[in-house]
């Protein structure tokens, strides 16, 4: 198993199943009141060179729940990229931290940080890819199955721009063998590079991928429809021309929704701007899952920190930590502390 968590193709099928399964486990205990503390004592360096919510929140509240800590390092508050090598930054956050958590403006930094440290690494977002927000899209996919279904049959209809969000929906949805089609204008359609490891996926393990701009067709089987922000951070310039491109045939709205079935629901790995690329009527009515796929985040987090990171922690419990205890206390007494 891969020692870093940074593309979804990096693992098997099989394997992203194993963790899904760890996910439904530590949400039943959470909701049950209890989770375990796998990560005991472990720290957590997250380096965040974008903003976040639902990314670093779900971090850092999963490692406390999981008995752990993290600390939230901001560009311009430690070295990195300044004074400091990303060489040695990685280096030295592998000798105090467990595991680095990084968001982070070009895909090449998270795999430099990789490369370089010795303890697991998560890709909390890079301008190519979200894995973490995959995960936990599949989890919340496979909350909400149609009547019938199982995971590896669903129908996904991606509309909007070729996003981070929307490599990675394809790359996760394809491992599982579903069907994911992205609905956009031909210049905001998902690269050959991004179809070809889609399609290496459906080569082993089914299914399909369809990149088209017909919109309308692509929601009809649709068992659920994602969409994503039609620009981000530093997009700014581009925002009368991608509004021209988008809107109205690629809004999610209810009149696009009719044309889908029934039981099919919206995702949105938020957050939404909303009456642009989804509306409100659509985004708060009951065929939104939302919400869910937010708190599902922390789930996800906590899923994936106990799979990659606890098992790579040394405990001395017993006997061995009892003598590391009475070694210290015995060692401060002789020098005159008396508690
Ligand atoms: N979906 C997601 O990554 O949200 P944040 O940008 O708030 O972390």
């Amino acid at each position: 198993m891969p020692k870093n968590f940074i593309h979804v193709y990096d693992f098997s099928q099989e394997e992203i199943l194993d963790v899904l399964e760890l996910i439904r486990l530590l949400k039943v205990a959470d909701k049950g009141g209890r989770t375990p503390r796998l990560l005991d004592g472990a720290s957590l360096g997250m380096i965040f060179e974008e903003p976040s919510t639902r990314t670093r929140v779900s971090f850092e509240v999963a490692a406390t729940k999981l008995g752990g800590h993290a600390l939230y390092l901001k560009p311009g508050e430690i070295h990195l990229g300044e004074r400091e090598s990303l060489a040695d930054t990685a280096r030295v956050l592998s000798r105090m931290c467990d595991v680095i958590v990084a968001r982070c403006w070009k895909h090449e930094t998270i795999l430099g940080l990789a490369k370089h440290s010795t303890v697991p690494v998560i890709n909390g977002l890079t301008d190519y890819n979200h894995p973490t927000q995959a995960l936990c899209d599949l989890f919340t996919m496979r909350e909400h199955l149609p009547a019938g279904k199982t995971i590896h049959d669903l129908k996904v209809t991606f509309i909007g721009d070729a996003t981070n969000v929307c490599s990675s929906t394809l790359f996760a949805t394809t491992l599982m063998g579903m069907d994911f089609t992205q609905a956009a204008p031909k210049a905001y359609q998902a690269p050959k590079a991004w179809v070809e490891i889609g399609r290496a996926n459906v080569a082993r393990y089914g299914g399909s991928v369809t990149i088209t701009e017909n919109v309308e067709e692509a929601v009809q089987e649709a068992d659920i429809i994602y969409t994503d922000l039609w620009w981000w951070c530093g997009q700014e310039a581009e925002i009368p021309d991608r509004r021209k491109a988008f809107m109205p045939r690629y809004q999610v709205n209810g009149q696009l929704f009719s044309r889908a079935p029934a039981h099919c629901k919206l995702m949105h790995c938020l957050p939404a701007s909303r009456g642009v690329e989804a509306t409100d009527e659509i985004l708060d009515s009951p065929r939104s899952i939302i919400f869910d796929q937010a708190e599902n985040r922390l789930h996800a987090e906590k899923g994936i920190l106990a799979w990659l990171v606890a098992p790579t922690l040394k405990r001395a419990d017993g006997a061995l930590g009892q003598y590391y205890a009475d070694q210290t206390r015995a060692f401060l007494r002789s020098r005159g502390w008396d508690n």
